[in-house]
């Protein structure tokens, strides 16, 4: 079928079902083009927090489409390839997390989204790379649990000096791949280009940034900044949103390797048939999402 017969008969069917479909900035540019509404991990979180459609189609990986499903318990949440997980995630152990929590009792599990629902159920507060540091500084706890990312735990621990991070040793795959050597070739070639970088990046690279955010973040900056050549230390998906509100600036990846896997699985025949048969529904085990749902009303709440 071609591309356009493939996006008509989308807008058809997600019309009749009354259907919405969210989409994270790292999904191929064709997946971006037909959603609905566009965020990082934070926006979609609120959006889906919000939203009033009984169908949600969510392309993004799987912990996304989950915390959707939590907070959205009575919709059905749709991911279009069931396989779209998250390695990082995947680093976090719920069992592992209970023994850190007997060794430190009195401090308190701050876990990033990227994480499976049962490491959200056993946590006080969840945050995304937008709000982490702001959540961690919210807390009384002198003493913070961080999981699963160990180099956004590590970016928290500087900003927020007076608090103790225990840090878990995960790490994005695909974030950790950037290096100071890929930032010095960048800055040879632009040396007055600004790097603006993610805060999964190894500490040694974030040292070297201009700017350190979220997603979303890097999006607003780049917007923000006079310098017309820009060097970007995430997902290659985002330089769509990039160049489209930026077509007079130039962006240069810090390197080729930040390219998600998992984020890629989807292409628009998967959406088509996530919507015509409403499949693959995600669910959760009721106990365990009110729990979770606790940890991400009171992140939302705070931020
Ligand atoms: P954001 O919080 O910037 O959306 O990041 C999500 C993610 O998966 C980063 O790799
Ligand atoms: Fe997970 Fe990294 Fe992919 Fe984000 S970019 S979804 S953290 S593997």
């Amino acid at each position: 079928m071609l591309k356009e017969d493939v996006v008509e008969k989308i807008m058809r069917v997600k019309e009749a079902k009354k259907a919405v479909i969210l989409a994270h900035y790292y999904q191929e540019d064709e997946v971006q083009e037909i959603a609905d509404f566009l965020g990082d991990s934070l926006e979609l979180s609120r959006k889906a927090a919000g939203v009033d459609s009984k169908i949600i189609v969510f392309c993004g990986v799987h912990f996304m489409a989950e915390t959707a499903k939590i907070l959205n318990p009575g919709k059905k949440v749709l991911i279009p390839v069931s396989g779209a997980g998250c390695p990082l995630a995947d680093m976090a152990n719920p069992y592992v997390l209970d023994k850190l929590k007997e060794i430190h009792p009195d401090a308190a599990v701050v876990c990033y989204v990227n994480s499976p629902v049962s490491v959200k159920a056993r946590s006080h507060v969840c945050c995304t790379s937008s709000n982490a540091v702001n959540v961690v500084r919210s807390l009384p706890h002198e003493k913070i649990i961080f999981v699963p990312d160990r180099n956004l735990g590590s970016y928290v621990s500087q900003q927020v000096p007076e608090k103790q991070i225990i840090p878990w040793s995960g790490f994005c795959p695909v974030h950790q791949s950037v290096s100071p050597g890929d930032v010095l070739e960048l800055k040879n070639r632009y040396p007055a280009a600004p790097v603006l970088a993610h805060p999964e990046c190894p500490p040694e690279v974030l040292k070297m940034a201009d700017y350190v955010g979220s997603t979303s973040g890097i999006i607003k900056k780049a917007g923000e900044t006079d310098s017309h050549i820009l060097i970007i230390g995430t997902e290659k998906g985002v330089l769509r949103k990039l160049k489209e509100e930026n077509p007079c600036k130039m962006f240069y990846l810090l390197s080729e390797s930040l390219s998600c896997g998992d984020m890629k699985k989807i292409n628009l025949e998967d959406v088509l048939r996530a919507l015509e048969k409403e499949e693959y529904s995600v669910e959760v085990d009721s106990e365990t999402a009110r729990k979770a749902r606790y940890s991400l009303d009171r992140m939302l709440e705070i931020i």
